[in-house]
């Protein structure tokens, strides 16, 4: 007995795995429920033909899931997806910026995925009325701008978006011994280093274990707000400090509204490097959400040899160029150094410190204008623990580089002593 296929069945469920591999639903059929509901809705919106005609093409993700644009999210029944939007392209960036799984929480281990609501810029408020700012004298607008002129998560920000920023931060002192942020708690503000050391502590089987610190620069406290979901880790201060709050509407207002366009750029870029193909789709979709466009002019000094390291880096146009110091050799550059490698687009660099917990092994510079997609050193561990084969891998070629230039792997993966 032969059975017919359906036409458009392959596709429709294509499609629908698709999506399914790209949100990682906690709730399978939910999910489900919610995804033909809409390509129903969609269907009857266009008045188009029944599923399988019209030549359209449901195993796209993109097509199926609604707009007939690619990279669409999904709603969830808590996600009220407005149709009536005169603006599609937010609906598509609200849906985008949402529907999404919480993060890793766990050094180099996977964290269970949780479904997070959507954002939505149509629901947020952006009238200039709801606009918070917190009045600094000139001293703490100047220490406000240096602790915030390296944070990743505001490179992408435009003039007018980061003067908003700025004028909404709050300064908060914080005594030693002092939690910032709980664990499982409510997201309320994003932090921003101005002083002081803190440590990381993420529960792991109901114990708490230091998974890192930061010591007197970078940020904390985004995975709440970008995701909607409980505190990921406890933040306690090691000493006195001062932190830079940020309230949560206004970091979901510009910065989660802004990832959405980051999204846009960037999610192909991502998807198309090999060194992360170990990672799910959310997954390369969250370190989109971290990254913070870096751009360094001809001859720049990008890391610097023996430097402590906070950043993993990704070439996306220009070439880097990586030398070593050492002693005596042919092909000594003017400072001593040797060219040991270069980077073009695609390729990363700065992670050998991240991974061996070392000073930097080598130097970094641009050749022409360089423009590098950057990762802070905690994005680096929650998120690209399952690349780490990969990348250890590369650590051994890099020895043997070293052994054939200089008849020793500079001792740069076995700890100082
Ligand atoms: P959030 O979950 O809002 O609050 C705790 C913050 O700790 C979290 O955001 C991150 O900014 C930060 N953090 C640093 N390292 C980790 C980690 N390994 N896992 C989870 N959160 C981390």
């Amino acid at each position: 007995m032969s059975i017919e296929i359906p036409a458009g069945l392959t596709e429709l469920l294509q499609g629908f795995t698709v999506e399914v591999l790209r949100h990682q639903p906690a709730d399978l059929l939910e999910f489900a429920l919610q995804h033909f509901t809409r390509l129903q809705e969609e269907n009857e919106r266009k008045g188009a033909a029944r599923f399988g005609h019209e030549g359209r093409t449901w195993g796209d993700a993109g097509a199926a899931s609604g707009g007939g644009t690619p990279s669409k999210g999904v709603n969830f029944a808590e996600e009220p997806r407005h149709s009536d939007s005169e603006n599609g392209e937010e609906e598509e960036e609200a849906a985008d910026a949402g529907a999404f799984n919480a993060p890793v929480i766990n050094r180099f281990t996977r964290r269970a995925s949780v479904c997070a609501e959507a954002y939505n810029p149509d629901e947020e408020e952006d009238d200039a009325e709801s606009r918070i700012i917190h009045p600094k004298t000139d001293d703490q607008r100047n220490r406000l701008q240096e602790a915030c002129k390296d944070i990743l998560l505001f490179k992408n920000l435009d003039p007018e978006q980061m003067s908003q920023v700025l004028d909404a931060m709050f300064e908060k002192l914080v005594k030693e011994g002092e939690h910032v942020i709980d664990q499982g708690d409510d997201g309320d503000n994003f932090y921003v280093i101005d002083r002081g050391t803190f440590d990381i502590y993420v529960k792991c089987d109901g114990v708490g274990r230091c998974v890192g610190n930061y010591d007197n620069r970078g940020s904390f406290g985004e995975l709440a707000l970008m995701y909607n979901t409980p505190r990921a880790a406890t933040i306690t201060a090691t000493s006195p400090g001062a932190l830079w709050g940020l309230d949560r509407v206004t970091f979901r207002r510009i910065i989660v509204k802004n990832n959405a366009k980051k999204r846009k750029m960037y999610e192909s870029f991502i998807e198309s490097l090999p060194f992360l193909k170990s990672l799910e789709v959310s997954e390369r979709l969250k370190v989109v959400d971290v990254i913070g466009t870096k751009v360094y002019n001809d001859g720049e000094q990008i890391i610097a040899q023996g430097d402590l390291a906070d950043s993993f880096f990704i070439v996306e146009s220009g070439e880097v160029k990586i030398t070593m110091k050492r002693k005596g050799k042919s092909e000594v550059e003017e400072n001593g150094a040797v060219e040991i490698a270069r980077c073009s687009r695609g390729q990363y660099f700065g992670e050998l410190a991240l991974v061996t917990n070392k000073p930097r092994a080598a130097s970094a510079h641009a050749i022409g204008t360089v423009k590098c997609l950057a990762m802070d050193v905690q994005a680096f561990e929650r998120l690209l623990g399952p690349c780490m084969e990969i990348m250890k891998r590369n650590i051994a070629t890099y020895e043997e580089q070293l052994v054939a230039l200089f008849g020793t792997n500079m001792d740069i993966v076995e700890p100082t002593a």
